[in-house]
């Protein structure tokens, strides 16, 4: 039987330029933006605690929290600047690559005009952290619904208390150490309305814990890596903590969920982890902060579309290296003659694919923990 092309994104070529930049003119909303949760909640009566891993996460998380309000100096003087170019050595490979565009907007940017850029996607990182945050939350919220596990609606309800100190503290640190806020990104914001708008309770884990969460993992790692500013590295050393946790949460759940999936089911859950590779890649394109700096939408675009350039720009490859192990761990790579090894070999990801993954990462992360024996 001949396959029939299925549209991915709801577009005919997943990079077609008009596309992308149409996501860019969805209106999200200037106060709030109401979207259709779908899936029924779930009652159970077995009370019965089956699940030993899960049980184990949730102990963990019962003695890891930590309060934002004290734990975190937020007495620390921070120059935004100064954060801004810590990131700015990971970034110079592609600057330079841009720069010699044929025709390049940037060719003669100087330091100071690069300053500026980074200082904007400072802003807009951390921005599109924070409205991730709140989308972790309302997603956690909803899986203690959904699940029909009572040891995953235990686990999730730590994970919304998690998530809400997350929004909490890059919120703070957005309004009282930097000087600029971006609104949501597009990409995000679609793909966390598909994640809540999936009626299956499996995709909000898919969606959720492996896909966002594993990007941002991998993001609050390489910042945390790089930043000397006290108060960011501490929060982020924090929020990773939980993080991990959570993560390990979804490829805990999955593992077992999709031991029992047939093939046609394996595959929905494929595709839906391509489209929010794609969605996650559409938003790494930060079309906002090239407008904040006077570089049109579409030539930035095009100049990033070759996904398979995203190979060529291994900072943003690399935050691809949670998720590519984790769908090798949940058995979506090869499922289907490989289907979705041949998806995130042509976008450029796959090299990943024997990173760590984060079943059991969570266990080296436990940094309250550690500053409290050591404090
Ligand atoms: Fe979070
Ligand atoms: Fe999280």
């Amino acid at each position: 039987m001949v396959e029939t092309a299925r549209q991915f994104l709801g577009r005919d070529d997943v990079d077609s330029v008009e596309a992308i930049l149409a996501d860019d003119s969805i209106d999200f909303g200037d106060l709030v933006h109401p979207t259709p949760a779908r899936g029924d909640a779930i009652f159970t009566w077995d009370y019965e605690r089956s699940r030993p891993g899960l049980a184990k996460l949730y102990e963990k998380a019962k003695t890891s929290q930590w309060n934002g309000s004290n734990d975190l100096d937020w007495s620390t003087p921070v120059d935004p600047e100064r954060v801004a170019l810590e990131m700015a050595p990971a970034a110079a490979m592609f600057q330079q690559r841009m720069a010699e565009l044929p025709g390049s907007p940037v060719a003669r940017w100087g330091p100071k005009e690069w300053t500026q850029f980074q200082v904007e996607a400072l802003n807009w990182r951390m921005s599109q952290f924070l409205h991730g945050e709140q989308g972790a939350l309302i997603c956690t919220a909803k899986i203690v619904a959904t699940t029909p596990w009572i040891d995953a609606k235990y686990y999730a309800a730590t994970q919304v208390m998690d998530e809400a100190r997350h929004v909490e503290v890059f919120s703070r640190y957005l309004d009282t150490k930097l000087e600029g806020h971006y609104p949501v990104n597009p990409a995000l914001q679609l793909l966390i309305d598909d994640i809540i708008g999936d009626s299956r309770w499996d995709m909000t884990y898919m969606g959720m814990q492996i896909m966002v969460e594993g990007l941002a993992l991998a993001a609050f790692g390489f910042m945390h890596h790089v930043t000397e500013e006290p108060l960011l590295k501490k929060l982020l050393r924090y929020v990773m903590a939980d993080e991990a946790r959570h993560v390990a949460f979804g490829v805990l759940s999955l593992q077992e969920y999709y031991a029992g999936l047939g093939a046609a089911e394996l595959r929905e859950r494929q595709e839906f982890a391509f489209e929010a590779a794609l969605r996650m890649r559409d938003r790494l394109m930060m079309h906002r902060v090239w407008e904040t700096m006077g570089v049109d939408r579409r030539t930035v675009t095009e100049f990033l579309l070759g996904v398979r350039r995203m190979r060529n720009n291994p900072f943003q490859a690399a935050l691809f290296s949670k998720i590519v192990p984790n769908c090798k761990k949940l058995g979506l790579l090869d499922a289907g003659d490989g289907w979705l090894r041949d998806r995130f070999t042509d976008i450029g990801v796959i090299q990943f694919e024997d990173a760590a993954d984060t079943g059991e990462e969570y266990e080296t992360f436990d940094e309250v923990v550690k500053d409290r024996a050591a404090g």
